[in-house]
């Protein structure tokens, strides 16, 4: 079953074969991913795309892979952020979408701070495509099926592996889509952290929750780093005492030593060295943090190319010009 819907809102409720397809596409454009200036041929699916990439939260990764996929598949796009938009003045959300959408944009990339923010665009504005790149603790799409990117190129096939995501859990957009996506294609993920960072037991699909991280990476297939996500954190949450954190939790250059050398070692970016992850690790080549960028620049050409072309197929069927503006 191919990639057919209208936005990537999240990978929850996605088929094994729709994230199959989006990585399939994916690793067909691995190579344009790692070459500076690669141009696509021009297609009709993405010829009629105007995207605009709505980064209402700091990005380094997603935006500017974002950016990157749009040149090299010769999108229209343009990027703006808070300061350079009128929601500073107070008009809403939504106004500033069908703003754009007037426009003739009809892709949107949307971070935000708020959880449910893109499925509102997506829902307020008839005709356009959101991408979710980041809703507050939601999920993130694009970065869940980076890294199923990565590990299935690693393995071929991600079914009967298992996964230790460690870290901030709870306040963690990537973990939540990496848990679905992990789950849709047969892995099984253990969460460790604090505890009152870590979802209920049993509360995520495929999930189990461990506090002990040495328990737990005895015979993991791969472990992923999270940083701990000051910025989310409600009055009376308890922020953990950075150096008893690392040591209960972080990857350190002593725990990476004790790894086999097979199990794979991932962070989504941005990192705290020497925190959740040792600097030492990182700079060593042992993890796979370069190649999950390389694969974000991957996963977003195919996420656009996979729009461009449900865009394309909705024109056809219903004979409307392709991405034309209605009035909500
Ligand atoms: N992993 C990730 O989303 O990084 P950015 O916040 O830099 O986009």
């Amino acid at each position: 079953m191919s990639f057919r819907r209208p936005h990537l809102l999240g990978l929850a409720g996605l088929e094994a074969e729709e994230i199959g397809d989006l990585l399939d596409r994916a690793d067909s454009f691995w190579e344009a991913a790692g070459t500076p200036g690669w141009r696509a041929t021009k297609s009709p699916a993405t010829a009629r795309l105007s995207a605009v990439n709505l980064i209402l939260e700091p990005s380094t990764r997603t935006r500017c892979s974002f950016e990157i996929a749009e040149q090299r598949l010769g999108i229209e796009h343009l990027s703006v952020g808070d300061e350079r938009l009128s929601l500073i003045k107070g008009e809403t959300l939504v106004d500033t979408g069908r703003t754009l959408r007037a426009m003739g944009v009809n892709v949107f990339i949307v971070r935000h701070p708020e959880v449910g923010a893109p499925a509102r665009l997506s829902e307020e504005l008839p005709g356009a495509h959101i991408v979710n790149a980041g809703d507050g603790t939601g999920e993130h799409p694009t970065q869940g099926l980076l890294d199923l990117l990565v590990l299935r190129r690693r393995w071929g096939s991600l079914g009967g592996r298992r996964i230790v995501i460690v870290g901030d859990v709870l306040h963690s957009r990537v973990a939540r889509s990496c848990v679905h996506g992990l789950a849709a294609l047969g892995a099984t993920t253990v969460l460790c952290g604090p505890r009152h960072l870590q979802p209920e037991a049993g509360g995520w699909p495929g999930s189990s929750v461990a506090e002990d991280l040495d328990d737990a990476l005895a015979g993991a297939d791969a472990v992923m780093a999270l940083r701990i996500q000051r910025e989310r954190f409600t009055a009376g949450e308890a922020l953990p005492e950075r150096a008893a954190y690392r040591e209960r939790f972080g990857l350190t250059m002593e725990r990476a030593r004790r790894l086999p050398s097979e199990t794979l070692i991932l962070h989504p970016g941005p990192f705290n060295r020497d925190v959740e992850i040792d600097g030492e690790v990182i700079d060593g080549g042992r993890t796979e943090v370069w190649t999950q960028v390389r694969a974000g620049v991957a996963v977003r050409m195919a996420t656009l190319t996979a729009l461009g072309e449900a865009l394309e197929a909705s024109s056809v069927e219903t004979g409307a010009p392709a991405g034309a503006w209605a009035r909500a």
